[in-house]
Parts: C-alpha cells; sequence; structure tokens
C-alpha cells in the first residue's frame, strides 16, 4: 500500500510516497481503509520535530482519517469489516490504510462524506470540549474567536452559534471574517500579522471592547497566542474565561497575570487530546454528539480542498502558509 511518509524532520516538500507493507489489525485494533484524511496544524508540527508527542521515524503524518474497516484484530466486539468510520489516530493517516484503536473509531452515517467524516473530529472535538467543558460558555454570551477561519477557530464559531452565543470571530484577512460571518459570526474584525506594535496592541484591545459592546469578551478563544494574546487578555469581561488553545502565529506568549486579577477572569488551558484519553466515554458521547448534528445539518463542516496523496504536501503546505478556510483534507482516491 501507499503512504507519504515523513523520513526526516524538515518542510512538507521532503516527504516522500513510498510503497509499505500492508497494515495488521493487533487486538483491540482495527487497519482502516482509508477513504480521507483531514489536516491539522499539528500535522505541520510533527513533520518539523516541533510537536509534544513525537511519532519515530519514518512515519506517515495525519491523524485523523474515515474508511471502511478492513480487518478487526482479536478484542474488538463494536467493529466488523466493511463498517463506515471515522477515528483519531496520532499519525499515520497519509496512506491507504491506518491503524486505529476501536475504541477511538465512530460510526459514521451514510448521510456524511467522508472528507467531511475525515475532518470534524480533532477540530470540533477540540472545540465542543473547549466551549463546554472548561469555558462552561452560556447562551447570550460575547464569544470572541482569534484565528476564526481556521480548523479549530472556524468549528469554535459554529458551535458557539449553535450554543446561543453571540459569536465575534477575528482573523488575518477581510475575506476570513466573512467566511467565519458566513458560519455563524455575528461580527468580526481583522488582526494585523505579527509583530504587533503597542499600538496596534492597543487597538486589537479596544475593537474587542468596541465590538462586546465595552463589556469585554466572556469567553475568548485563542489558537494562535504569540503578540495576539495580551491584547486579547486586556479585552476579557469581568469573570470571563480566556481559552488557551494553541499557539499557531508561533510564539508561546507571557502575559502579566495582573490582567487575571483585574479582571477576577479564569485563563483556562485546554487539551483535547489528553481530555480524550482521561475520559474516553465522555468524549465518545461528545463525537457522537457532534455526528448527529453534522447528520442534521446544524453543524457544516467546511472543507475548502482536497488532495491526492500523492500532492499530501501540498495540503500541510497550505495550513502553514495560512491560507486555509476551513479544512483541508488528503483523499485516497
Ligand atoms: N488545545 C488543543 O487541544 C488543540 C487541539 C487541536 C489544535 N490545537 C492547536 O490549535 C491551533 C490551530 O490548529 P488548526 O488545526 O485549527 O490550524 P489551522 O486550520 O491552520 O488554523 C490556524 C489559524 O491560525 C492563524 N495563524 C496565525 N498565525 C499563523 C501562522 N504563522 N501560521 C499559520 N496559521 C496562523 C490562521 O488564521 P489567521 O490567518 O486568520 O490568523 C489560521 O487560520 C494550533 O496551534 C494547534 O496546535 C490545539
Amino acid at each position: 500500500m501507499k503512504a507519504m511518509l515523513c523520513e526526516a524532520y524538515g518542510p512538507p516538500e521532503d516527504m516522500r510516497l513510498t510503497d509499505i507493507p500492508p497494515l495488521k489489525a493487533g487486538p483491540g485494533q482495527v487497519v482502516i481503509s482509508v477513504k480521507a484524511c483531514g489536516v491539522n496544524f499539528p500535522d505541520a508540527l510533527m513533520i518539523q520535530d516541533k510537536y509534544q508527542f513525537k511519532s519515530a521515524l519514518p512515519f506517515a503524518p495525519g491523524g485523523e482519517v474515515a474508511g471502511i474497516v478492513k480487518e478487526a484484530g482479536d478484542g474488538v466486539h463494536n467493529l466488523k469489516a466493511g463498517d463506515r468510520v471515522a477515528a483519531t489516530i496520532r499519525s499515520g493517516g497519509f496512506a491507504e490504510e491506518a491503524l486505529a484503536e476501536a475504541q477511538r473509531c465512530i460510526h459514521v452515517p451514510k448521510s456524511v462524506d467522508y472528507d467531511v467524516a475525515s475532518s470534524f473530529i480533532v477540530t470540533y472535538g477540540t472545540s465542543y470540549h473547549a466551549l463546554k467543558d472548561r469555558a462552561h460558555l452560556k447562551s447570550g454570551e460575547k464569544l470572541v474567536v482569534l484565528g476564526a477561519a481556521g480548523g479549530v477557530g472556524i468549528a469554535a464559531v459554529e458551535l458557539g452559534a449553535l450554543m446561543g452565543a453571540h459569536v465575534i470571530a477575528g482573523a488575518s484577512t477581510p475575506e476570513k471574517v466573512a467566511f467565519a460571518k458566513a458560519h455563524g459570526a455575528i461580527d468580526g474584525f481583522v488582526y494585523p500579522p505579527v509583530p504587533l506594535s503597542k499600538d496596534q496592541q492597543k487597538a486589537l484591545s479596544e475593537e474587542i471592547k468596541r465590538l462586546t459592546g465595552g463589556e469585554g469578551a466572556d469567553v475568548l478563544y485563542d489558537p494562535v497566542g504569540d503578540d495576539y494574546a495580551e491584547p486579547a487578555l486586556r479585552a476579557m469581561a469581568w469573570q470571563g474565561r480566556y481559552l488557551v488553545i494553541g499557539f499557531a502565529a508561533g510564539a508561546i506568549p507571557r502575559v502579566p497575570l495582573n490582567l487575571a486579577l483585574l479582571k477576577g477572569c479564569d485563563i483556562v488551558g485546554v487539551f483535547w487530546g489528553v481530555a480524550t484519553a482521561r475520559n474516553p466515554k465522555g468524549a465518545f458521547a461528545d463525537l457522537e454528539q457532534l455526528a448527529r448534528w453534522i447528520a442534521e445539518g446544524k453543524l457544516k463542516p467546511q472543507v475548502s480542498e482536497t488532495f491526492s496523496l500523492q500532492h499530501a504536501g501540498r495540503a500541510i503546505r497550505m495550513l502553514m502558509d495560512r491560507k486555509a478556510l476551513g479544512k483541508v483534507v488528503v483523499t485516497m482516491e
């Protein structure tokens, strides 16, 4: 079978399409004939050896897949060959076959396409956990989402709107803000590229306060970090919740903690992968809920680009170049 392998840490252009032996399911595992693999920012970090989890070289990146169960290992009772499934795997999705733990697979309704099924678990799973379990977002609250047209960002916009929040989207271009508005944001703002001058940081805080009626954000969803974090924290409402999601803009920010004191606000860490490992039943229930909402058309995960396995490197490059709107997917056919 074919796999797009990272053989040495480096840029996506260095990956190579290679023939490797077919996979065998171990106890509790299934082999999935991959139809589609969703691309996430951690894929870009993993091939550069910048992610907190390492995969031994050589490896195929790709942490979430959808396809058909080819073979179930010993002790697997919930799945059989032929089932349509989606699953998270740490890596291995840029390949015609992938190994998944059976307990991390969910059934995919026939009405949901493989490319959509391969691209919602990580982003919508993260954002649902963040908004529901970590921020306790309430209907009517003001939710500000940075990086709002990216994978986790657009999921936060859609879920926030579904949960009844007043969603305000921040992104780097007017096109991205318009995309977030088409997915449920009521208002939006464009922010400049890093590094931000002190004046630009002040203007960003003021813009968020203005768009939240002077009160500030009840919940702020931050997958970008870097110079955006401190001005965003300065624009929190009293007893707001600032969600630390990731640092796509580059640097891990250092923020003055007196801001949390002055606003009586929480700075809340979100780590969906570990949360799901610690509470697999809760995570499974969340994913089933998300799949139901997608099947009912209440959530509409947007796949804006698909690439063949041969061009999978271009999919990662799109994320690294900040070009993606919603999700980018690698398909096997
Ligand atoms: N905490 C968790 O459990 C968890 C789970 C999944 C992902 N994450 C993290 O969330 C972040 C976003 O992941 P994703 O898969 O949604 O990525 P994505 O689809 O590439 O979106 C990232 C967004 O970040 C913004 N960005 C700002 N500076 C950037 C830069 N220099 N390069 C690339 N993007 C930049 C871009 O929006 P603008 O151009 O509009 O700024 C982009 O839309 C990553 O840091 C990832 O590791 C965390």
